[in-house]
């Protein structure tokens, strides 16, 4: 038994935020059904590594999930979805705004059609004054607080790496719609699930809005900025909170070769040790949080001075082993080679039948009872045998509506 077994989610969904949702209600054991068009989800041929297969772009968002093709412009598309709804618990899509209800499927004709249905849709923004626009990733962390307050003081605003807008707004999207998912075992009745990428980088920015509060009442003494105006300044690598931290150069000097180093009150004494000034864990000028809060940068500046002399695997070793919060820059390639993340199945190798075996990142939601099994992404309209076979479509219908453009 997996957590979601029996569960049946008619994933409309295209791109990253919502195929990245549908992908962990699939790796929870949800039935996964993504209804494509005949063309199929862009993202297949997007950043193709290699001619003719489906790119990693799709092969990393939609495993464990099954495909069929349906157009859902034409009459009997139409007619199939309304069955396949009323087979459904759980409806899913992150098209731009308007798109299902054009359609002609709007949120109050689904529910005549299955009163039990989840209808979860995502999309950039809320019922407000930017409701009718399009959203990308970066646009909803431009606008959800995120590039205001990421980079230096005197630089650009910038976009993060980790792709919050999309795969953040996914995970928003599976909280809301698990949520329904259990309200519906008292009320008998789905609902309507609305997330919006705006709203969700704006979730995840909630303390830079606290910051901005803050402001009113004087500087923000926890960042490194020495002059602040009447908005949140970019703060480089310190993330204002209570306890200061910086990433700090490490030996040979590359582009990763730094670690990020978190000073608590505690931290003093062993950090000033270990880098060879055990003079300054008693010295007044240093010895308290407060006499070292108007100097970070000097003393982020002498903790460098020692680790620019070390690799970042021995300061991770050295700082641990007096109990320092640490972490050293992983690259991107010493993520996928880590073998920890390996052994604990975040990075998982699948076998594709056309590409091969790729690697993916796994289901960082682990569960006693419910044990994921990541399994490859469907090719397109690999299922439509078997889905439409259910609904009754026979071998010569399946073959006119091929020919007809309706699959
Ligand atoms: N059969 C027939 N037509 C289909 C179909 C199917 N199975 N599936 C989709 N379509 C059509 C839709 O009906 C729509 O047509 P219409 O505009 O004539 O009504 C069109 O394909 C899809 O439109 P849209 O989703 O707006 O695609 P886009 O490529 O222009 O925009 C996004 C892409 C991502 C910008 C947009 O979908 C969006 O803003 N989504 C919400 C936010 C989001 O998730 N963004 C992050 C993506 S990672």
């Amino acid at each position: 038994m997996k957590a979601l077994e029996g569960v049946r989610v008619l994933d409309m969904t295209h791109v990253q935020s919502g195929p990245s949702a549908t992908q962990l209600l699939a790796w929870l054991g949800a039935d996964v059904v993504k209804l494509e068009s005949i063309t199929g989800d862009i993202t297949r041929q997007q950043l193709r590594d290699l001619p003719g297969v489906d790119s990693l772009y799709f092969t990393m968002l939609n495993c464990n999930k099954r495909s069929i093709t349906l157009n859902m412009k034409s009459e009997r598309g139409k007619e199939i979805f309304t069955e396949l709804v009323k087979q459904s618990d759980v409806l899913v899509e992150n098209f731009g705004p308007g798109a299902v209800d054009r359609m002609g499927f709007t949120w109050e004709r689904l529910q005549e059609l299955n009163p039990r249905l989840i209808y979860a849709s995502i999309k950039g923004f809320g019922p407000g004054r930017y409701r009718a626009f399009k959203a990308y990733e970066v646009i909803a962390q431009a606008m959800g607080g995120s590039m205001t307050t990421t980079g230096f003081e005197d630089g650009p605003p910038l976009a993060t790496g980790a792709q919050i807008g999309d795969s953040g707004t996914g995970i928003h999207a599976v909280a809301g719609i698990l949520a329904a998912l259990y309200q519906r075992q008292t009320t008998d009745r789905g609902q309507r699930v609305q997330v919006a990428m705006q709203h969700a980088v704006l979730n995840l920015a909630r303390v830079k809005l606290r910051d901005q509060q803050r402001l009113a009442h004087g500087p923000l003494r926890e960042y490194p900025n020495k002059t602040f105006g009447d908005e949140v300044p970019r703060s480089g690598n310190a993330s204002g909170g209570g306890q200061p931290g910086w990433a700090v150069r490490c030996a040979p000097g590359g582009p990763n070769d730094y670690i990020y180093v978190i000073v608590q009150p505690v931290g003093w004494k062993p950090i000033s040790e270990i880098i060879g000034r055990a003079e300054l864990a008693d010295d007044p000028e240093w010895a308290t949080p407060e006499a070292r809060l108007p100097k970070l940068d000097k003393m982020f500046q002498l903790i460098e001075e020692w680790t620019i002399r070390h690799d970042k695997w021995t300061v991770l070793d050295k700082l641990n082993a007096a109990n320092v919060p640490c972490g050293p820059i992983l690259s991107t390639k010493e993520l996928i080679e880590d073998e920890s993340l390996r052994e604990e199945g975040m990075v998982v190798a699948v076998d594709h039948p056309e590409r091969g075996e790729f690697l993916t990142v796994g289901s960082p939601l682990q569960l006693s009872d419910s044990p994921v099994e990541v399994r490859t992404s469907p090719l397109l309209g690999e299922h439509n045998q078997e889905i439409y076979g259910e609904l009754g479509v026979s071998p010569d219908e399946l073959a006119e509506l091929k020919t007809n453009g309706v699959i």
